[in-house]
Formats: C-alpha cells, sequence, structure tokens
C-alpha cells in the first residue's frame, strides 16, 4: 500500500517486495537474467526495483539499450557508479577517476594501439601462447583426460592478452609473480565491495597491497622500456602510451600509462576468459561442431593445417560464429549501470526517471529474445552463417550500422540493437576486435589439437555464477579432450 501511495504518475512500475533497503537485491542477484525476463514479462520493458537502498530503473529492448548506452552525458554518468569499484583496483587520475573527456582520451590512445598492423603480430604470439600452454601443463597429458576448463582458460587468457597487449616483459613476469598480485586485485571487484569498498577488510588490504606492487612494476618496465630506445621493437600498448600526448600537448604521465595498463588486463581479462571457458563448453556439449571447425580450417588453410595467421581469421565463418553465438547466450556483462543527473523522459512512455534513480541497461534481454533470435535458448552457432532458420531477425551487420565518434575513434552507434555485448554508445568496449581475435585463435589452436565431449556424453551444461560483476561458468566444469591422431 505504501507503494502505492507515494507513487508518482511518470514514475515507472515498481517490482514488488517486501523489504525496504533489500529490496529485490537478493533475487535479482540470484540469477539477473530470469529476473529481468520475468519482470520484463509482469511490468513491460521499463520498471524500476531496489538495489541495496536504491531505487534501479531498467529499460530493455532495443530502445531501452539505446535509451541507456547512447544517453547523453548531461543525463547519465559512469563513474558515479563503477569507480568506488574501480579506483582503488586501478589507481588514481584514469577511467572512472577522471571527467569524462580524459576517459574519451584515454580510450582513444588504447584503441589507436589496436591495429591492424598491430593484430598480425598478436595472431602467432596468441598461438604460441596457447600450443605450449597445452604442452606443458599437467592437465594436457597423455592422450585424453578430463579437466575443469575454467580454471585453465583463465591462465590462457591472462597469458595470450598479457604477452599479445602488454609486451613479453610484462608477461615473463606473469610466471614469476603477477598471477598472485592480479588474484589479489580481482578481489576488489567482488559484488559486495560496492558497499564494503573503503573497508579495511583482509581482502581490500590485499588489494591495495598488490594495486602499489603492479603499478611498480609498469613503472619500472617503462623505464627499462624507455632504456632501450629502438631497440625495443614490440607493437604492444605499453609503448604506444609511451608515446601518447593529451589534446593539450601533456605526455602521459607514468602513473596513469601504468594505471592504463592494469585497467586493461583488468578488463579485458574476466569477459575474454569468461567467454573462453563458455565456448569450450558449448564445444563438449557438441562434439560434432568441433569437427565442422577442425574441417573448416582444412577446407580453408589446407590438410597440412599451416601456422595461423590474421588473415586466415577472416576466411573462417564457422570461428567467427562460434565466438558471436557464445556471446549472445553467455555475455559476461548482464548489467550496465548509469547515475541519472536530470530527470530523463523515456521515449514513447509516459515514463520519466528522476535524478534519485539508477538506470540499468541488459543488452543480454533482447539477446535472447524470440522477437530477434529464433529458438533463442538454443546454441547454434550455425544460425550467423547464410541460410539457417534460426538466423537473427534485425540485427545490422557492421557495415549497415549508423557511426559516431564520442572522441575515442569512429564506432558503430549499435543504437536500437538487439545484439550488443560489448556494449554502445561513449562507453563502449574498444577490446571487441582483440577479443575475437584471441577467441578465434584460441578455439582454432583447440580444435587443431583435441576432440572436446561431456565427461557423462551428455548434451548437458553448467549453470551460470552471478557471484561477482562478471558472470561465468558454475565451477567445477569439467570436460574430456582427446587428442588427435
Ligand atoms: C567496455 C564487454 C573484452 C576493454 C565494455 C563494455 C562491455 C564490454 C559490455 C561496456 C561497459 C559499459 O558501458 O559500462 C566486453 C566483452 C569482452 C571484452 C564481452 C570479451 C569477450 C575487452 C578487452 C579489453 C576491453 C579484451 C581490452 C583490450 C574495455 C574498455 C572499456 C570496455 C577499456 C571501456 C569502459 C568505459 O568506457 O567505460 N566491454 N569487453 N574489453 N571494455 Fe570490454
Amino acid at each position: 500500500a505504501q507503494q502505492l501511495l507515494f507513487t508518482n504518475p511518470s514514475d515507472p512500475p515498481m517490482v514488488f517486495h517486501w523489504f525496504p533497503f533489500i529490496g529485490s537485491t537478493v533475487i535479482y542477484g540470484m540469477d539477473p537474467p530470469k529476473f529481468f525476463r520475468e519482470n520484463r514479462a509482469k511490468y513491460g520493458d521499463v520498471f524500476t526495483f531496489v538495489l541495496l537502498g536504491k531505487k534501479t530503473t531498467v529499460a530493455v529492448g532495443p530502445a531501452g539499450n539505446d535509451f541507456i548506452l547512447n544517453g547523453k552525458l548531461k543525463d547519465v554518468n559512469a563513474e558515479e557508479i563503477y569507480s568506488v569499484l574501480t579506483t582503488p583496483v586501478f589507481g588514481r587520475d584514469v577511467v572512472y577517476d577522471c571527467p569524462n573527456a580524459k576517459l574519451m582520451e584515454q580510450k582513444k590512445f588504447m584503441k589507436i594501439a589496436l591495429t591492424t598492423e598491430a593484430f598480425k603480430t598478436y595472431v602467432p604470439i596468441i598461438s604460441h601462447e596457447v600450443t605450449s600452454y597445452y604442452k606443458r601443463d599437467s592437465a594436457f597429458k597423455g592422450k585424453s583426460g578430463i579437466v575443469d576448463i575454467p580454471k585453465k582458460m583463465a591462465e590462457i587468457t591472462i597469458f595470450t592478452a598479457s604477452h599479445a597487449l602488454q609486451g613479453s616483459l610484462i608477461r615473463s613476469k606473469f610466471d614469476e609473480s603477477l598471477a598472485d598480485l592480479y588474484h589479489d586485485l580481482d578481489m576488489g571487484f567482488t559484488s559486495i565491495n560496492f558497499v564494503l569498498h573503503w573497508a579495511p577488510l583482509p581482502w581490500n588490504r590485499k588489494r591495495d597491497h598488490a594495486q602499489r606492487t603492479v603499478a611498480k612494476i609498469y613503472i619500472d618496465t617503462i623505464k627499462e622500456r624507455r632504456a632501450l630506445g629502438d631497440a625495443d621493437k614490440e607493437l604492444d600498448i605499453l609503448k604506444h602510451l609511451m608515446k601518447s600526448e593529451y589534446k593539450d600537448g601533456t605526455p602521459v604521465p607514468d602513473h596513469e600509462i601504468a594505471h592504463m595498463m592494469i585497467a586493461l588486463l583488468m578488463a579485458g581479462q574476466h569477459s575474454s576468459s569468461s567467454t573462453s571457458s563458455w565456448i569450450m563448453l558449448h564445444l563438449a556439449q557438441y562434439p560434432q561442431v568441433v569437427e565442422d571447425l577442425y574441417k573448416e580450417q582444412i577446407k580453408v588453410l589446407g590438410a597440412d593445417l599451416p601456422p595461423l595467421q590474421y588473415e586466415d581469421l577472416a576466411k573462417l565463418p564457422l570461428h567467427q560464429a562460434i565466438v558471436k553465438e557464445t556471446l549472445r547466450i553467455n555475455a559476461p556483462i548482464h548489467s550496465i549501470m548509469r547515475k541519472v543527473k536530470q530527470p530523463m523522459p523515456v521515449p514513447g512512455t509516459k515514463y520519466v526517471i528522476p535524478t534519485s534513480h539508477v538506470l540499468l541497461s541488459a543488452p543480454g534481454v533482447s539477446g535472447s529474445d524470440p522477437a530477434y533470435f529464433p529458438n533463442p535458448e538454443k546454441w547454434d552457432p550455425y544460425r550467423w552463417l547464410p541460410g539457417s532458420p534460426n538466423a537473427p531477425l534485425m540485427v545490422r551487420s557492421e557495415e549497415e550500422e549508423e557511426k559516431v565518434d564520442y572522441g575515442y575513434g569512429i564506432v558503430s552507434k549499435g543504437a536500437a540493437s538487439p545484439y550488443l555485448p560489448f556494449g554502445a554508445g561513449r562507453h563502449r568496449c574498444i577490446g571487441e576486435h582483440f577479443a575475437n581475435l584471441q577467441l578465434q585463435t584460441i578455439i582454432a589452436e583447440t580444435v587443431r589439437l583435441f576432440k572436446l565431449s561431456n565427461v557423462d556424453g551428455s548434451n548437458n551444461i553448467v549453470g551460470t555464477d552471478y557471484a561477482s560483476l562478471f558472470s561465468r561458468p558454475l565451477e567445477p566444469a569439467k570436460i574430456r579432450w582427446e587428442r588427435r591422431d
């Protein structure tokens, strides 16, 4: 009754709850996609729920995605939400610990380093990291075996990303000390830290110590590489940042370079590692798809399967489709949040979102809507290839997308698209092409070496763990591998 009495007619409907502060926190936290689906069926595309005492308005569907993700700077703000979590992990003066205009410049520096020229050098690096991992790791000894795949994919992701993006000096440090420090930094991202980020708890102390230590490793590496001068031939992001200047002519200070490098490592690691785990789990569900991938490589590249090159990836549509389809069903970022800065009328509705609210975008909802993806529950990579009865509807190709420049280079606007695993607007992912390249190379090298299947031979797959900010497979998630002859 209280909820009804105080309802403003321009407020979106409120999800029913019993307790004021807790609201829907627990039920949302257990399974966010299910929570969105059920409440969309009850209340429509725009509704509000209470998350840790905050009125949080969800707007789903292509129009909702556009409303939030392409919101104007005067209307929506990301840093006021995220910085409590990210600043202690990344360090000061970068990403969400600076004005948005500075983040746009920083994204531009990072993005310029992600060029085709650099990508050409990354594919052989990633291939080598993957194959040598499978050679040396004890879980892949012998002719066949069973492996808890998320742990292995987390390691492969960090070795491949750190080597390609951050250079061989940083990669070598991952074998020594960086892996443990990375783990301590990561603890800063547990959801509970939205509330307890400041508390002198053991994991926050470890996080702060790790942040200082990792930043120093980067700063020392920067000095070592400056000393190398022209002898430093690597085309990685660190090198590019060392040469970058802000628009006003100021060179990027070393501490900001170090903090951006931490941000890059953390931003990419979770999403890519969760996605590569899901890919392997889906492939184990459908062993025939592994054979189709292997055949695709033989057909396109030849029976002797030469070392993989960047140019080969564009010729392997099924490999690309595996990544696309896995990100449709298992997008690692289920909730994207913004603080409302001005009352925001929702186009085509009577609702106005007040400044006391947080907005939540969940592109995964349209990604699993039968209106856009026939048989949405089915992991069907072939839907992305020509002639499939499950072909996506109303998903525009890269060329058809409207383009926009928010200050970090021209990107697809993604406005009103039902498929946005990399977000849209000024906060859109800059790592999309790198992630595709990395994931496709991991798939290609894995199917060259192994056949995969479920341990019990079934088509089952584990559920999703939503405990951290990034969703991932529930562990243990074991699959069977068998070495090809
Ligand atoms: C932003 C997804 C890999 C760097 C984002 C956003 C999404 C996303 C949804 C938007 C967040 C928001 O609007 O608040 C993914 C997925 C990945 C991936 C699904 C892999 C499968 C990477 C990689 C890198 C990276 C490999 C680094 C090389 C970034 C950065 C941002 C971003 C710097 C910008 C944050 C901002 O402007 O607020 N990513 N990402 N991501 N991502 Fe990724």
